[in-house]
């Protein structure tokens, strides 16, 4: 039987999620990769479990996560019913609704409809009561945004979420939604936008939207799903995301720049006594409004690694002219 690690609360950091009564773990366990059907079903059970030994109380899921999609949350579920079961009150379980799940017109997007029969079947995968957070994946540029938050604000009021989340949101959407939440009695909790070293649109606006509005920030692919790491120095690794079958990072995306510059920030993460994941961690971290970043993991060994960012999340204004040298050049 798994009993959890009694140190876990003993290192972690944990940050108030914007304005809200929620705190979560700086470093985020994501499940979109990984932890499929086609997975090795242990790999995947001792990342989560060894997660969570590390203080990590943060699992991110969506409906479409695997492959195939669901399985992430069939497996989520099995290590709840096997494992974790009671510790359910110490977890924040997020999923999501809004990319292509099921055929016909109600399977993708922002309808009431779409989301609400999701949610249904996430709870059901994961056999659960309730998600913690429940998100809007992406922007539906035909519905209504009255008509999709008014699903996550009825998803609240059925109890099946206990708090509601946006993705993929630009900054002016992202207002719009809040506010529009806000009109219906619900405080929109978080933001799940990407954001990395290579990946910085947040910085222009969207940042000071969540600010104003007392909402947090989440960051996903916060290593750029591998690019952020050694592992692409010298080519690419069979066993890497890059190398397998996944088609989220293609070859052709591990390019001569992008290397170069990591290579190149590799050096500053030395300097610091980091590795190279761990820097870019810490960089995301800096900023004030970034309650937490959501790391995916291949082995338990990563995310040990990654967590010991937290160990070192100062910077001097030096390295972070020297860090935005690199990424500008
Ligand atoms: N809302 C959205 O639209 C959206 C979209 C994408 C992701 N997400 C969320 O964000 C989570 C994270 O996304 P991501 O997996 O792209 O994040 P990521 O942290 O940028 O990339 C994770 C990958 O980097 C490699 N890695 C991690 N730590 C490493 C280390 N210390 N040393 C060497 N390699 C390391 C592993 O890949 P290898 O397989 O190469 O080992 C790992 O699977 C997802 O699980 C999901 O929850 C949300």
């Amino acid at each position: 039987m798994y009993v959890a690690n009694e140190a876990r609360y003993d290192t972690m950091k944990y940050k108030r999620c914007g304005k809200s009564g929620i705190l979560l773990p700086r470093i985020s366990l994501g499940l979109w990769q990984n932890f499929g059907g086609s997975n090795v079903f242990e790999n995947s059970r001792r990342m989560v479990l060894g997660a969570f030994d590390l203080g990590i109380t943060h699992f991110d899921l969506a409906n479409n996560y695997g492959p195939p999609a669901g399985s992430a949350e069939e497996t989520f579920g099995q290590i709840l019913e096997k494992d974790l079961r009671p510790y359910r009150d110490e977890l924040i379980i997020s999923s999501k609704a809004g990319y292509y799940m099921w055929p016909g017109p109600y399977g993708e997007w922002g309808s009431k409809k779409n989301l609400l029969a999701s949610l249904d079947q996430s709870l059901q995968r994961m056999k659960l009561d309730y998600v913690d957070i429940f998100y809007h994946h992406r922007p539906d540029p035909d519905t209504p945004i009255e008509e999709t938050m008014d699903a996550l604000a009825t998803a609240v009021r059925q109890g099946k979420a206990l708090y509601v989340g946006i993705s993929n949101y630009k900054a002016q959407d992202a207002k719009t939604a809040i506010e529009t939440l806000k009109k219906m009695g619900v405080h929109c909790l978080i933001h799940q936008p990407s954001y990395s070293m290579f990946n910085r649109w947040v910085e222009d606006g969207l940042l000071d939207v969540l600010e104003e509005t007392g909402v947090g920030a989440i960051a996903f692919s916060p290593l750029a799903q591998g690019l952020l790491t050694t592992k692409y120095f010298s080519g690419i690794p069979e066993d890497s995301r890059a190398g397998g079958p996944s088609v989220f990072l293609k070859p052709e995306s591990v390019t001569p720049e992008k290397v170069e510059k990591a290579k190149r920030l590799n050096e500053i993460a030395k300097l610091r006594g980091q590795s190279l994941p761990q820097l870019a961690l810490a960089w995301i971290l800096r900023q004030e409004q970034m309650t937490s970043v959501i790391i995916g993991a291949s082995r338990l060994e990563q995310i040990e690694e990654n967590v010991r960012a937290l160990d070192h999340l100062e910077f001097t204004p030096e390295e972070l002219a020297q860090i935005d040298s690199i990424l500008n050049g």
